[in-house]
């Protein structure tokens, strides 16, 4: 019989389109070991995606799904992992991290994804001896650093950078300066550069590093890290910008490390991360750290601390800018601990111990929205209990913290925002392990922790010194904020009236 022939320019990418087809059904189907657990439908993946629906927004819509099921499978990166909400699983899985139970490296399978080339072999994506090493060279870097100076200063860059635009009349939208502050804060206090994005928004490294990091973070290719790998939908010129930007942190740590062979460091306390780590390597006691490992590192300081930290001042500014009688209290707070002098003041550390309110409200608000929506999941090393079932070596399970914060079982009245909840709020009790969990839990809780919360203390209250704002609405009526669907959580459009204080 005759056969039916078709030309290649019409087999090549059909056969290709029915490949993708077979993937996606072959990626898509919930593993076995996993389908007693109930399953966030993977439609509302798409929807989210569609809608461009963030984390706060895609609990909403299933917010009976989640209250009712606290432990459940969900499709994200590209598998299928197992999420818990349940305290006794969450100590189980996260106090167990390093044994039986290791972090979960993002795509380890895709190569090819520059997300991974780009974070490298570092504190936050290591495992076992690799970690452990790493976090002994890195460990005296966050015990040292007190730069509230550093922050101070920079905070007060962004009021000048605030007032130049005012008069410009071309006021950008909050989330953008409080972007460039936490990277200019990052810049000087992780490797003592200065990214200076404030003062000059064009400045190269500046642009170079928001373009790289916000193409790496491209929902398509975090959804599915193989894109990296298709011909014709990989990045070349994203591949060049981290090569560049790679040679800059190179040419840092040289430098770095010929100024602490000429001298010793003499001012701890204004000095930056990446000497005090070369300084911790100069023990003879001490693990060696590559030049390459060192670079790796103070990238995932700045990935790791930079959006987290400029999301977490954003959420607070927005949840403040709707709870006006809350901001009013902090503020007042503030006022007496500082004084209401009409110039801009760097909080004392004294002082900044003293702020109970204000702390509170930072806490509601990382409560309420979570920078990390769902902790970087864990990963079986072997086949092992999880949730009350078998489950093989090389799954991913984890926790989702918007999930965790909203659920009443938790949180009394979980969707109002409510900074006295702070105040009276006990640490568990009998090893119990608490829900909040805005910086994990475990022995691989968040490092920059305090550096962070130091962060937010010094630009919040100076803000509240500085300014009264309120939201500023849209034409149609609606809130001017958007979230990214399926990446760190934060406020874009953070359009605010600001009115001066002096
Ligand atoms: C509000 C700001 C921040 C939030 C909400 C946050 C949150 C987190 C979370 C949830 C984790 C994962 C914990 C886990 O897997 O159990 C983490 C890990 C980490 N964070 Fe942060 N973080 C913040 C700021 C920072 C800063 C400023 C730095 C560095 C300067 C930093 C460096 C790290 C590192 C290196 C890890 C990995 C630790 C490890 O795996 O051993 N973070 N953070």
């Amino acid at each position: 019989m005759q056969g039916l022939y078709f030309p290649l320019w019409f087999e090549i990418p059909v056969a290709s389109f029915v490949a993708l087809i077979a993937y996606f059904c072959y990626a898509l189907r919930i593993p076995a070991h996993f389908r007693v657990f109930p399953a966030v439908p993977i439609s509302k993946i798409f929807k989210w995606a569609y809608y461009d629906m963030g984390p706060y927004e895609q609990f909403k819509d299933m917010r009976e799904f989640f209250i009712e099921h606290p432990t459940f499978v969900m499709w994200n990166g590209g598998r299928w992992k197992l999420m818990t909400t349940d305290l006794d699983y969450c100590k189980d899985i996260f106090m167990r991290t390093n044994q039986t139970i290791e972090k979960a490296m993002p795509n380890p399978e895709y190569p090819e994804s520059l997300f991974r080339k780009f974070i490298g072999t570092s504190l936050a994506f290591s495992n076992s001896e690799v970690w452990r090493r790493i976090r002994r060279i890195v460990g005296p870097a966050f015990n040292y650093i007190w730069p509230t100076r550093v922050i101070g200063d920079t905070a007060i860059r962004m009021f000048r950078a605030i007032e130049r635009d005012q008069a410009a009349n071309k006021m950008l939208t909050m989330d953008i300066y409080l972007g460039r502050l936490t990277m200019d804060v990052l810049g000087r206090t992780a490797y003592g550069f200065d990214f200076n994005s404030l003062t000059n928004p064009e400045s190269k490294y500046a642009v170079l590093l928001s373009t790289v990091v916000k193409k790496l973070t491209n929902p398509f290719y975090i959804l599915f890290p193989f894109l990296d790998g298709i011909p014709g939908l990989r990045r070349p010129k994203l591949n060049e910008q981290i090569d560049e930007l790679d040679r800059m942190l190179f040419g840092v740590i040289d430098m770095k490390r010929k100024e602490l062979a000429e001298k010793p460091i003499e001012d701890r306390a204004n000095t930056d991360m990446l000497s005090l780590m070369l300084e911790a390597c100069q023990d003879p006691s001490a693990p060696r750290i590559t030049n390459k490992e060192l670079r790796d590192n103070v990238v995932v300081f700045y990935l790791a601390g930079q959006e987290t930290t400029a999301g977490a001042l954003g959420f607070w500014m927005y949840e403040m800018s709707k709870n006006t009688d809350c901001q009013e209290q902090a503020r007042q707070e503030v006022l007496r601990i500082m004084g209401d002098a009409p110039e801009d003041i760097i909080p004392t550390d004294e002082q900044l111990k003293e702020f109970k309110y204000l702390v509170a409200s930072i806490d509601e608000a990382m409560r309420f929205h979570p920078p990390l929506p769902a902790i970087v999941a864990r990963e079986t090393t072997v086949e092992q209990k999880i949730c009350g079932v078998s489950i093989p070596a090389g799954e991913r399970v984890g926790t989702n913290v918007v999930a965790m914060h909203h659920h009443p079982k938790h949180f009394k009245d979980p969707d109002t925002f409510r900074p006295e909840r702070f105040l009276d709020m006990q640490e568990p009790k009998d090893g119990r392990m608490s829900p909040y969990l805005p910086f994990g839990s475990g022995p691989r809780q968040c490092i920059g922790k305090n550096f962070a919360m130091l962060e937010a203390r010094v630009v919040t209250s100076m803000m509240l010194r500085k300014y009264k704002w309120s939201l500023k609405m849209r034409p149609d009526g609606k809130e001017p904020v958007r979230s990214p669907p399926f990446d760190l959580y934060r406020f874009e459009n953070l359009d605010l009236n600001l009115e001066t204080r002096y």
